[in-house]
């Protein structure tokens, strides 16, 4: 098995891709801590009976990323329980839509909110960056880990995610720094830039419109969460172990070509 004795977080790890890797790194021999939200638990107690009911361990935390106390109490709870921290998955990320300015037909101006902008920036960008930084305190003492943050194909730039793609950009950014800086202390850092995803965050999109967007795939289809979930475990893997700081679009060709 590839994570034999090896501990992880998965942030989001009750539903879509979050819980696809759950699955498969716990498939792999690895004892996960699924962190998701109070609202989030009963769907990440059901990804631990799964994986036990396989033969693996994992276990439930409620966390919220955005909150240092919360990641902080997370991974102290895993070092209370396992003793180590070998990988986190830094998975969890939300959207909320909005044109930066649009003038409606009855004339009005709409516009992304401050409350939209700064959920959007709290979770997805300050919650893997506290993930990051509460995550390394044990991986630099023990001189080993590996981290695999969550971008997304939209950083190109999408309609109506200014929120969302800014947040995204800065994953990069934060990949490539923190690779950086916890390079000598063996700590490799890297991120997996997904295209359109069979999930929950998805599933309100319209069949019509999957359907129009596919097209536009040169693959033809959205992702399944487990060909993502297989990047994040290739490179919380030792066959990774020379690579950090690199983003891999994982997103069936959609970002080459025009
Ligand atoms: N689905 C896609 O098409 C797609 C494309 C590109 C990138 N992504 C990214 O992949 C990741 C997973 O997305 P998904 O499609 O599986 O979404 P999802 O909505 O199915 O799952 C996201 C999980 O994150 C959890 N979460 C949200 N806010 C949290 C917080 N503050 N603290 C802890 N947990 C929190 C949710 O409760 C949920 O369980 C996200 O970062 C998302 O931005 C998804």
């Amino acid at each position: 098995m590839r994570l034999e004795n090896k501990i992880a977080i998965v942030t989001g790890g009750a539903s879509g891709i979050g819980r696809a890797t759950v699955l498969k790194l716990a498939s792999e021999g690895a004892k996960v801590a699924i962190a998701d939200v109070v609202s989030q638990q009963e769907a990440a107690c059901k990804v631990v009976d799964e994986v036990q009911a396989a033969g693996g361990a994992a276990i439930a935390l409620a966390a919220n990323v955005a909150s240092r106390s919360d990641v902080e109490a997370m991974v102290d709870a895993v070092l209370k329980q396992f003793g180590r921290l070998d990988i986190l998955v830094a998975n969890a990320g939300i959207t909320r839509d909005a044109f930066t300015i649009r003038k409606t037909k009855e004339g009005e101006i709409k516009k992304m909110s401050d409350d939209q902008w700064d959920a959007v920036l709290n979770v997805n960008l300050k919650g893997t960056w506290l993930c990051c930084q509460a995550a390394a305190l044990p991986m630099v003492e023990q001189k080993s880990g590996k981290m695999s943050l969550t971008a997304s194909f939209g950083i190109r730039g999408n309609m109506g995610q200014a929120n969302y793609a800014a947040s995204k950009a800065g994953i990069v950014g934060l990949t490539r720094t923190l690779a950086l800086e916890f390079a000598r202390f063996n700590v490799n850092v890297n991120c997996v830039a997904p295209g359109a995803t069979k999930t929950p965050m998805t599933s309100t999109i319209p069949a019509e419109l999957v359907a129009k967007l596919s097209e536009k795939i040169p693959l033809k289809r959205f992702a399944e969460p487990e060909e993502i979930a297989n990047v994040h475990l290739f490179l919380v893997s030792n066959e990774a172990s020379y690579i950090t700081g690199q983003c891999i679009f994982v997103d069936g060709g959609n970002t080459l070509g025009v």
